[in-house]
């Protein structure tokens, strides 16, 4: 009998692995990108990332999320994110053909805020989907999360600890006992990285995140001739690494926590998880 529950123990923690801490998030633009989680040393988080060949994508089509589209056709609804809704499969700058979005103008954006009027906004659509004005405005519930207090209507993005790149539109049925991701009123956010900027990731350039946050990049850094590797001491041979383990950026190969030089104050880039380099700007740096 206590053979057969220790046995049992071990196989139970063989399958969870029960010394694995719990892993970080999925950078997103590897999501976004489709690419698959790997291990190279250990069993426990994913360290690198198995990506489609995008030099491999025909360049006379639009490519977006394994689907192809002709000159002039229009990206699906369900892969496009509410405010990159019909964006035009066209020829960009260099013959290549990319996505095109037309720019939304959400009315409540640039006309003046009405006094006493609340716009409700909705996760499925870009610009508000309903306007509460006067008295009636005064006495709408609000939302309370995790130590903040939103407006009715809002669509908010909670403390990036605890969204999980979600954002939230807060309404009376907003339930704060739920895990966000189970939350009715939020839904993980689609950053649009293979819709918008398929052509930056194709010429090697790689996404800039905010400080830890792992949800939508807020630009990109492209390599230059200039880059140089930060050298690690007392770190092996770049020989001896295991080839899958190493990243690329432009002509040049990092090894696992090795730096790049670069001149731009406040931004830090480097291999963590290959194949390509991840780029952090801080907001306080010597
Ligand atoms: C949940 O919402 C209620 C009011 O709707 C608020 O009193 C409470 O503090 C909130 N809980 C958390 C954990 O934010």
């Amino acid at each position: 009998m206590l053979l057969n529950v220790l046995l049992l123990l071990s196989v139970a923690c063989v399958s969870v692995h029960c010394n694995c801490g719990p892993c970080g998030p999925m950078p997103k633009h590897y999501e976004e990108l489709r690419c698959v989680g790997q291990y190279i040393d250990g069993p426990c988080c994913h360290e690198r990332y198995e990506c489609p060949d995008l030099a491999s994508f025909d360049t006379k089509f639009c490519h977006l999320n394994g689907k192809t589209y002709g000159k002039g056709e229009i990206a699906s609804k369900e892969d496009s994110p509410p405010c990159s809704q019909n964006c035009i499969c066209a020829e960009g700058g260099n013959g290549d053909l990319k996505f095109v979005c037309p720019i939304v103008e959400c009315p409540e954006m640039f006309h003046d805020p009405e006094a006493n009027c609340i716009h409700k906004y909705s996760l499925d659509q870009c610009c508000s989907v309903e306007k509460t004005c006067g008295a009636e405005s005064q006495n709408l519930p609000q939302c309370y999360f995790r130590g903040e207090k939103y407006n009715y209507g809002e669509k908010f993005v909670p403390q990036s600890y605890y969204s999980a790149c979600h954002h939230c539109v807060c309404d009376e049925h907003f339930d704060n006992s739920t895990n966000i991701e189970e939350n009715k009123n939020c839904k993980k956010t689609d950053c649009g990285l293979q819709l918008r900027y398929l052509d930056k990731f194709k010429s090697g350039c790689v996404p800039i995140y905010f400080r830890d946050t792992k949800c939508c990049p807020v630009g990109f850094r492209c390599p230059s001739d200039k880059d140089q590797i930060i050298p690690v001491e007392g770190q092996p041979d770049i020989s001896l690494a295991k080839p899958h383990s190493l990243c690329k950026f432009g002509s040049l190969t990092l090894q696992r926590g090795q730096r790049i030089a670069t001149d731009e104050k406040c931004l830090q880039c480097s291999c963590r998880h290959p194949p390509m380099i991840e780029c952090v700007r801080v907001e306080q740096c010597e």
